[in-house]
């Protein structure tokens, strides 16, 4: 718990704090429209201390009323009406700002109960739950969901847009620094909905290259024996069913790709850090780290939990 809080603090998934060209777009709006209604906030607080000042009752006098006012009321619609249209205008902007953005890679991103799929096209290779961009890149996301709805947020990098059953939205980001930014899914959609987080690690166009040419090789041999042991026993239990492993007889479509699972940073919709420890208490339980989850307890035994513990560890 203290790690993953520690974790946390540098995740902060703050919006203010933008890292991104349409991210800082959003920020700098919100900055002035604060302005502006802080400035409106004043004026009312000014007059009304004044009006309060000035027509308190004394006890020489009565107060007037004053009915039906022609100018009053044009002053008082007008004003308001100039107001909103600027907040208006100011809102439209930015967003033809963020949707006009330029983009040279598109990802395909979708949402399912409770983990995110990326996919990316031209690599022809899917992730779980961690997205990698090159900083600088406009990127382009076609946004989908494979049962309920979901919402696609990474509030340092902009957004958030639904992800919708047989409907595709889009989006774009631009990131402009390197890092590891939160992501999460700003849409209700079952129990474990706050479970439903994922990384987006922002790299140098050098490191992404790498990584991209990593993600593209089918599944590492396993070394030892542990390992081999653990990669036949995937092949041989249910988990080949749901999971991809390419490159192996692992061939599943509808769960999280396995394939370079060892170089994840987190598991399970980045409940826990990918670790050994980790990996093996979400074998042995997983119902326990996020109930509801569809990933059954497969009852393996404590020396088959590590043979997989050290097969899929082992997957970089
Ligand atoms: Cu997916 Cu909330």
């Amino acid at each position: 718990m203290v790690a993953l809080l520690a974790g946390c603090n540098q995740l902060t998934p703050n919006t203010l704090s933008p890292k991104s060209t349409s991210g800082k777009d959003i920020a700098t709006l919100t900055y002035t429209l604060f302005g502006i209604l802080a400035g409106v906030l004043l004026v009312v607080w000014v007059w009304l201390f004044l009006a309060v000042k000035k027509f308190r009752k004394r006890p020489e006098s009565e107060a007037s009323q004053t009915r039906g006012s022609f100018k009053g009321e044009m002053v008082w619609t007008i004003v308001p009406l100039v107001i909103v249209g600027v907040l208006f205008y100011l809102t439209l902007h930015t967003t033809a700002q963020i949707h006009g953005q330029k983009t040279s890679m598109s990802v395909t991103v979708t949402g399912h109960q409770w983990w995110w799929e990326f996919s990316y096209p031209q690599g022809n290779f899917k992730t779980a739950d961690e997205l990698h961009l090159p900083v600088g890149t406009g990127v382009a996301f076609s946004l989908l969901s494979a049962d309920v709805m979901h919402g696609f947020w990474v509030p340092r990098l902009g957004g958030k847009v639904d992800c919708i059953p047989g409907h595709v939205n889009t989006m774009s980001i631009t990131p402009t620094s390197t890092g590891i930014y939160l992501g999460e899914c700003s849409e209700f959609c079952g129990s474990q909905h706050n479970k439903m987080r994922f990384l987006v690690v922002v790299q140098s166009a050098p490191d992404y290259a790498a990584w991209y040419a990593d993600q593209q090789k089918p599944a590492a041999q396993p070394t030892g024996t542990l390992a081999t042991a653990g990669a036949q026993l995937i092949a041989n239990l249910q988990c080949s069913s749901c999971h991809m492993i390419r490159g192996t007889s692992v061939q599943g479509t509808i769960c999280p790709d396995l394939t370079h699972f060892g170089s994840r940073l987190s598991i399970a919709g980045d409940t826990l850090p990918n670790t050994p420890q980790n990996l093996r208490l979400w074998l042995k339980n997983p119902q326990a780290v996020k109930p509801g989850v569809i990933m059954p307890d497969i009852q393996l035994s404590g020396r088959q939990l590590d043979e997989v513990v050290a097969y899929l560890e082992g997957l970089k």
